[in-house]
């Protein structure tokens, strides 16, 4: 069986919902306290054993390649050398990060199109930057859960997570080809349900996509909003393919939402003992003033 060792990262979206700070600021260089959430994804495909990650950016996101860079000038001015610095240049000696242009916002399936060239004929994982998933002290969470499940079967794993009735519009929506188990077959997938959504499980930012989806992306036309939707040619997939949805170690969190991203930053706050409070506290003391 293979394994997985390739993740694409599409981060050209604009960003509206949390204009105006990203007017100039990608919206995958949010910080959840001092990192991005773009650090998050690398460190979570990391410790998948994931080796190559390939970013999709657009023409306007080159604070993206920036942060990576620590051979630029601001390093240099540097009096000394920072951990935090350190820390990054590691991150890279554990991941080999590229990158690729989307020239216009098509949509996810457009984007995920532009990784065909550095997928190269292997299976690839994906990963999406509104879901930001907490390890919570797991070792194996996220998209490693999946990569799991994929070396011991070849085959297309969507990660999914249960989500109110009300809330399904906002997702792809999976439907169960028996019941809904940990990791179950699934016969359908909608993008964004309007209504009679088949299921409340919701795909949430983590794919595990075989090669062959290149040939049903080559297929599919402009759907949900005019753009060419990843749903949609996994739709076309499942009519050939064996396509598992699975729930995944880790806590999920919509930073794409401005709720989720502060339930985020808490979540993470929690865990850290280098920020001279202690959150639990000072919540405490928020509600009882
Ligand atoms: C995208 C996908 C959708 C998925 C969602 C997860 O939608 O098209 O199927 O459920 O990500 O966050 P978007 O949120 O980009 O509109």
């Amino acid at each position: 069986m293979n394994k997985i060792k390739k993740v694409v990262i599409p981060v050209a979206g604009k960003g509206t919902r949390f204009l105006p700070i990203t007017k100039t600021i990608s919206k995958t260089l949010l910080p959840i306290i001092d990192a991005p959430v773009i650090q998050y994804l690398l460190e979570e495909a990391i410790k998948a054993k994931i080796k190559d990650a390939l970013i999709i950016i657009g023409y306007n996101q080159n604070d993206v390649i920036n942060y990576f860079n620590t051979e630029s000038t601001y390093v240099k001015n540097l009096n000394r050398d920072y951990e935090e610095i350190k820390y990054i240049k590691k991150l890279k000696s554990q991941i080999r990060i590229s990158y690729v242009f989307q020239e216009e916002a098509k949509g996810l399936g457009d984007a995920i199109y532009h990784a065909k060239a550095f997928a190269d004929g292997d299976d690839f994982a994906v990963m999406l930057g509104d879901d930001f998933v907490f390890s919570n002290g797991l070792k194996t969470y996220g998209i490693g859960s999946l990569c799991k499940l994929y070396e011991k079967k070849n085959d297309y794993y969507l990660g999914v997570k249960e989500v109110p009735v009300e809330a399904t519009n906002k997702y792809g929506i999976v439907k169960p080809e028996k019941e809904v188990k940990d990791c179950f077959k699934i016969s359908g997938i909608v993008e964004k349900p309007q209504d009679n959504p088949p299921s409340q499980m919701a795909c949430v930012g983590r794919y595990i996509l075989k090669n062959s989806i290149f040939s049903y992306l080559e297929k599919i036309k402009p759907g949900v909003g005019k753009e060419l939707q990843l749903t949609d040619a996994i739709a076309l997939a499942l009519k050939k393919e064996n396509v598992y949805a699975s729930k995944f170690d880790g806590i999920r969190y919509d930073v794409g939402s401005k709720g989720g991203y502060v339930e985020a930053i808490i979540s993470v706050a929690r865990t850290r003992d280098d920020l001279g409070i202690n959150i639990d506290e000072f919540l405490k003391k928020t509600m009882d003033n």
